[in-house]
């Protein structure tokens, strides 16, 4: 079959839209398409991997064998345009626009408080968008799933959950909430407590307000494709791209003919295993075979015996499918369909899903697949084709190692996949663990299954497969075969492990490492699948008394409760805030939860980010050439190949920097030596971002290896490579006071660094303007003076030249301080060497790899107390890694020391910290600056003590607490009262102490799961010790038409700043316009306007605020650094399971001392945001290097931020009554860092657990405490007999 040299139309929707493309290139992926051919920015770039949501939008196709029009949502980064021929696409301009109707998903999210930055707002739009298409009432279950897939790193999920449940149909929404009472108040609280609910509220919108969802509205699938789907062409279309051809053939035939001649073209469907591929491993295929239209691979069949699937139905439909035959079939035939049923549900977000084919998956035999192990145990058979015949290979063993007698030979195609029904003799069990609940790959899953000789319980036969512990799902043969005739008990299981280990052989470079977890986890499942089929088989012995001649095993109570798994809820809670003054008037806007400033516009995609700046004349592309080197000098760099490529237009070196590049240890770009992987080298720049990136590739540099490379904080201690002198604080004299204490107790902490995971990657697009070389830089910054200045030493020109523009910041935490600078400058030095605009827009990959983070921290401490739990002294030195140059370690590890005593008055004290020079990126500001890594060595003291001392950590917390009017470690007078009145009133509403009683109730009970609680105190100083910090300054003009201009000197980074600033502009304006406004009260503001303008009273005002005089004498330690604490405790309960070290969080409540809340829905969502973003710090996020220094975790698959799955079920905010202070605006707190440090809450509650675990199996109670308590550390920290077995 000939194969057109001419590409085809390609023609499809968007947003009701024909478009129609000549020359459509298979490599161009619908995310770009949006952004760069039709400029809908709404959709956004964050991860380019499908693994973070924000690039969401609907497809439309219809199903030519239902007839109807099938709703998914899907990635668009991940989606080529070459797949969308005959497809309706709804970006999230499509659902609603500010200009013309917003659409109620866009207005509630908004409302609700669901967006802070924003960046992921049109991403959650269209996942709830498409649910409600599919779904106009959904169920909570269907809400939680269809967010499964979309990352937010601001808001902590809990408003955007809110917003989506008004939709839901049995809307759990406490009726009596907003009446200032709700049934999740407790029956502990105090009378006190109730007392003040008339004052309190609950409500941070009005439901009543939101515009009902009218399904009638929605934009139809166009009339026009329907016309042409309905007589469908059978021909084959073909794209011809610059190296890829896109050839769809319209029939089976054809699709095998083209097999037979382009045997080594991949199937395409999802892409979502090719994609990422092609996108990061460097795959490349010039010729694709799309086989959309062919029906016979979406062919279902249901026989008597099993079910047929075509390979190309996609994961949810297959979901979907399997849940109805669950429903309709007896339970005996079905247990293969619930184990992946259970699989499915957790594989991927729903976009993977929607995207993914079953064909794909399998062919794909990924090691972490969760269905292979499923379908290999159940005797799956796959229905092959090719122009020779049919065939059937069975999905066994060999087909998933890929050895060539058992695969698909190359000609072939996957056309189906059978799987037969099980029978009742028969069991079928999967398992699954991965580093957070939902959304990540297994790191261990399994498919067990075991038949029995009928009535009896003797094995006759027994498969097990397990993914994540080879190159691909590895099956145990041999010990299936050992176990053949043995009965199902305690022999057989004691000898099943052992064979098993023997069999399953975990290298130490296994996929992932973590050898030790893994086995762990093998015999762990094993376990747990025997204990489940003994409990069946007792069920069947009841049903069918008669078939049965043997005596299973008793298992006590206590030990089943491990095979139920977690369930997943839609989490609720509670936010509750002072009420303003009833006298307030309802003009006046302060202390209301008046919605985010741009929420709209986050909504419905209008709010223009850094990169949704139109493309300008000439403008060119910038990619950065890294690199690969930890320490090394540089030979030589050769860039002629590079140049040599297509649209290549320049090659950018140290040598090209008019001015200063960067510090003497800090350059912008290397000169002479690297100093860690992922250090700036050089950076190219060319017409196109395909074409610079290739250019990058072709960058050729030769190094020379350095010694030492120093990674980690013990070589750097070994080697005595610091970035700058020890700070100290101390306070009583230690050494006299460890000699009159009861107990002394020695303890090590490690805490692991943090990427920020801004949802928006750094970028920056830099315009030089023709005139005096004036600069106009756009760039994503939290400090925009800095850039400013940078730019200007580095080009030589003053700053007055340099304008930047931030209009809002896509998520910074710190990572947006310093590095955007460094962006700038390069991309400066491009443009004013090649006269042309240059955009520079880092990767997810490139973005991780360049940009440090949080700093690690490894702690020791020596904790001396009495036996009663008054600790006495307590002496802290604790090291920092600080990477390769010195950015702001000095300061990080200032704070840490002076914010290390956290709530605690402790007379004898000594703080010692020093930040190491190591051959990693340079870490940075990061929320919290150290207080986060710092003070969870002191409360790990704490748990220390409370362990020698045989009493609940609460109990030392409470003890040592400060109680007066006291003096800070450095000497700074403070009064805790608004710390005490948080901690009891987070006693009160948490009910702390009938909960601690029912968690050790529980514990009694249950032998393998365990629940903790923790109650953590919070006494965290705001500000710099540096006056010039503690300024503001802010310009309102009113103009004569009444409307309003405010330019102040904060960035918009998704705090609402602009909102809150906006709140008191009006304010001070009011107060102006009083008299006029009094004279004539039914005016309007423009009247009034008009009148103040004839009165010549000034529109114009300029606000400065003068804060703070702070100051720190080191060498004294003493001094005034901070004006005012943020005062706040978090209670958290949690349940682990010790077989797999899983946890669930059951409940957290904050209570959080914000004095007069400016604007309670963005302090709360401030305190919520911080709070998960903590939790992800303390329990998930995991940074992982190679032996070299490379990191690994470089994107949303391998770096496990907090999805929506993992927050609290139950997650309260409380925000303290009655509480001012003098030196602020309006008596109100900063609070954007403070919560990141209350997400240790969970962590302590799990530690809580894992001890009490230990406790029960008698192993030591302190031991070394390590952040993130990710599943691998609870399980190993839960040690039994399975962790010695490894
Ligand atoms: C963000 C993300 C999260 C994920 N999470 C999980 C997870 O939690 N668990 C898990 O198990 N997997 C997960 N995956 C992997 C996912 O399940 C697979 O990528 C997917 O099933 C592959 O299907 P596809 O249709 O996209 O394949 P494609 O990428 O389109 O194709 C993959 C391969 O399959 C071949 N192929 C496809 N169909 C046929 C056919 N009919 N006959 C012959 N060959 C064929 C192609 O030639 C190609 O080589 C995830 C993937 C992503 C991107
Ligand atoms: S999923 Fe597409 S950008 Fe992250
Ligand atoms: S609001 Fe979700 S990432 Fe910022």
């Amino acid at each position: 079959m000939p194969c057109p040299t001419r590409s085809d139309e390609l023609v499809f929707f968007v947003n009701g839209r024909k478009v129609i493309e000549r020359d459509a290139d298979p490599e161009v992926t619908l995310l770009t398409f949006l952004r760069k051919n039709l400029r809908l920015t709404g959709t956004k770039y964050a991860c380019g991997r499908g693994g973070c949501g924000a690039c969401t939008v609907m497809v439309s196709r219809h199903d030519p064998s239902s007839k109807k029009i099938r709703h998914f949502s899907v990635t668009a980064c991940l989606v080529p345009i070459c797949s969308l021929h005959g497809t309706a696409v709804t970006t999230v301009e499509g659902v609603g626009s500010i200009k013309t109707r917003i659409h109620p998903v866009q207005e509630r999210i908004a409302k609700s408080h669901g967006t802070q930055c924003g960046f992921c707002t049109p991403g959650m739009v269209m996942s709830m968008y498409t649910l409600l298409r599919n779904h106009p009432e959904p169920s909570e279950e269907q809400l939680m799933e269809a967010l499964g897939g979309n990352l937010c790193r601001c808001t902590g999920y809990r408003p955007i959950l809110a917003s989506g449940r008004t939709f839901c149909m049995a809307s759990n929404d406490c009726q009596e909430k907003g009446k200032g009472k709700c049934c999740l108040d407790q029956e502990e609280k105090d009378s006190s407590s109730l007392d003040r609910k008339s004052e309190m509220c609950t409500e941070l919108f009005v439901r009543e307000e939101f515009q009902p969802l009218d399904p009638t509205q929605e934009l139809i699938f166009p009339p026009e494709l329907l016309r042409m789907l309905e007589n469908p062409e059978k021909r084959t279309f073909t794209f011809h791209g610059e190296r890829v051809t896109w050839i769809s053939p319209g029939t089976l035939k054809e699709l095998l003919e083209l097999k037979v001649k382009h045997p080594e073209a991949p199937l395409i469907l999802g892409n979502t295993s090719l994609g990422p591929a092609m996108k990061s491993q460097g795959c490349f295929h010039p010729i694709l075979l799309y086989p959309v239209r062919i029906s016979e691979l979406y062919v279902v069949s249901k026989a008597s015996d099993g079910l047929t699937i075509g390979a190309g139905c996609s994961l949810a439909q297959v979901k979907d499918l399997l849940a109805e035959t669950v429903s309709s079939l007896p339970e005996e035939k079905t247990k293969a369909y619930r184990a992946l049923l259970k699989q499915l549900k957790s594989l991927g977000g729903q976009q993977i899903r929607n995207m993914a084919s079953l064909g794909g998956h399998v062919v794909s035999r990924h090691c972490y697949s969760d269905l292979n192990p499923i379908l290999a145990v159940s005797s799956a058979t796959l229905n092959l084709i090719s122009e020779e015949g049919k065939r059937q290979i069975p999905l066994n063993e060999h087909f998933l190692a890929g050895l060539a007698s058992a695969d698909l030979k190359p000609e072939e195609i996957l056309e189906s996949v059978y799987i037969p029904h099980s029978h009742k003799w028969e069991f079928v069990s999967a398992f699954r663990q991965a580093e957070c609940r939902q959304n990540a790959l297994a790191d261990v899953n399994a498919g067990l299954r075991v038949v029995f000789e009928e009535g009896t319980d003797t094995i006759a036969g027994l498969s097990l497969a397990y993914g994540g512990v080879g190159a691909a799902t590895i099956s145990a043969p041999q010990t299936c075969q050992q176990l053949l005739g043995r009965h199902w008990n305690q022999l057989m299981l004691d000898e099943a492990y052992r064979l098993l280990l023997e069999e399953i052989s975990l290298p130490g470079s296994a996929p992932g490492g973590k050898v030790e977890f893994k086995r762990s986890l093998i015999v762990s499942f094993f376990f747990k699948f025997y204990l489940q089929v003994l409990q069946e088989l007792k069920e069947l012995r009841r049903l069918f008394p008669k078939s049965d001649s043997c005596h299973y095993p008793e298992v006590a109570d206590r030990f089943l409760s491990v095979l139920e798994d977690f369930s997943i809820n839609l989490p609720q809670g509670v936010q509750t805030y002072q009420c303003v003054d009833s006298h307030q008037p309802p003009l006046d806007p302060v202390g209301r939860p008046i919605m985010h400033l741009s929420g709209l516009k986050h909504a419905t995609g209008e709010a223009i980010f850094c990169d949704d700046i139109p493309v300008v004349d000439k403008e060119l592309a910038m990619a950065l050439v890294t690199s690969t080197r930890a320490h090394a000098k540089i030979i030589s760099i050769d860039s002629s190949e590079a140049l040599e490529l297509p649209g290549v237009v320049d090659v950018i070196t140290a040598e090209d920097i008019p001015g200063t590049n960067g510090a003497e240890d800090d350059k912008l770009l290397a000169v002479d030596k690297v100093l860690c992987v992922g250090q700036i080298v050089c950076a190219v720049v060319a017409e196109t971002e395909v074409q610079v990136k290739r250019a990058v590739e072709k960058i050729k540099i030769t190094y020379k290896d350095l010694e030492p490379v120093i990674f980690s904080i013990e070589d750097a201690v070994k080697h005595n490579s610091f970035l700058c002198p020890e700070k100290k604080l101390e306070q009583g004299n230690i050494e006299e006071a460890f000699g009159k204490v009861d107990q002394i107790v020695e303890g090590e902490v490690h805490v692991g660094g943090q990427e920020h995971f801004y949802m928006e990657t750094q970028r920056v697009l830099v315009i030089p303007k023709t005139e005096d070389k004036e600069l106009d830089v756009y760039v994503s910054t939290q400090d925009p003076a800095h850039v400013q200045k940078t730019v200007s030493s580095t080009l030589s020109i003053p700053i007055n030249r340099i304008t930047c523009h931030v209009k809002r910041v896509g998520g910074g935490f710190g990572g947006k301080t310093g590095r955007p600078a460094v962006f700038g400058a390069i991309a400066a030095v491009g443009a004013m060497k090649t006269g042309r605009p240059i955009r520079l827009v880092l990767d997810r990959e490139d973005d991780m790899l360049i940009t440090g983070g949080r700093h690690p921290l490894f702690g020791k401490y020596k904790v001396g107390f009495m036996n009663s739990g008054r600790i006495k002294a307590l002496d802290i030195e604790c090291y920092i890694n600080g990477g390769c140059t010195l950015d702001d370690s000095e300061m990080v590890t200032e704070y840490l020391i002076l914010k290390m005593e956290n709530a605690y008055k402790i007379r004898n004290l000594r703080f010692r910290g020093r930040a190491c020079l190591t051959n990693l990126p340079s870490n940075t500001a990061f929320r919290g600056f150290g207080f986060p890594q710092g003070t969870l060595v002191t409360e790990s003291c704490i748990t220390a003590v409370a362990a020698k001392c045989g009493l609940p950590p609460e109990k030392i917390r409470e003890k040592n607490m400060y109680k007066t009017v006291d003096k800070t470690i450095y000497k700074q007078a403070f009064s805790p009262e608004n710390l005490i009145r948080c901690w009891n009133e987070c006693l009160v509403q948490s009910s702390f102490h009938s909960r601690r009683l029912q968690v050790e109730e529980f514990n009694k009970k249950n032998y393998w799961k365990k629940k903790g609680i923790a109650i953590v105190p919070m006494k965290f100083s705001v500000g710099f010790a540096a006056t010039s910090y503690h300024q503001a300054a802010a310009l309102v003009h009113i103009y004569t038409d009444g409307s309003v201009l405010v330019t102040h000197g904060g960035n918009e980074l998704g705090q609402g700043i602009h909102t809150k600033m906006l709140q008191n502009a009006c304010q001070v304006l009011l107060k102006r316009l009083e008299p006029i406004m009094k004279k004539n009260p039914e005016g309007t503001w423009e009247d009034w306007i008009e009148a103040a303008f004839e009165q010549r009273i000034s529109l114009s005002a300029t606000g400065y605020f003068r804060g703070y005089k702070a100051f720190m004498d080191w060498e004294k330690g003493e001094g005034d650094p901070f004006p005012y604490y943020v005062y706040g405790v978090a209670c958290s309960e949690v349940e682990i399971d010790c077989l797999t070290g899983a946890h669930k969080k059951i409940r957290t409540d904050i209570v959080m001392d914000a004095c007069c809340s400016l604007n309670p829905a963005i302090d709360i969502g401030q305190i919520e945001g911080a709070f998960v973003q903590g939790m992800g710090l303390y329990t998930t996020e995991e940074l992982k290097y190679s032996p070299e220094g490379v990191l690994y975790s470089r994107g949303p698959d391998e770096y496990k931020i907090p999805t929506i799955t993992d927050i609290p079920e139950e997650f309260n905010v409380y925000l303290l009554p009655s509480s001012h202070t003098p030196l602020t605006i309006y008596s109100s707190k900063g609070l954007g860092e403070s919560g990141m440090f209350l997400g240790s809450s969970v962590f302590f509650a799990i530690i809580d657990a894992v001890t009490t675990a230990r406790r029960e199996r008698d192993i030591a109670e302190d031991f070394t405490v390590r952040s993130p308590a990710t599943p691998e550390w609870v399980r190993m920290a839960c040690a039994d007999r399975f962790t010695e077995m490894v």
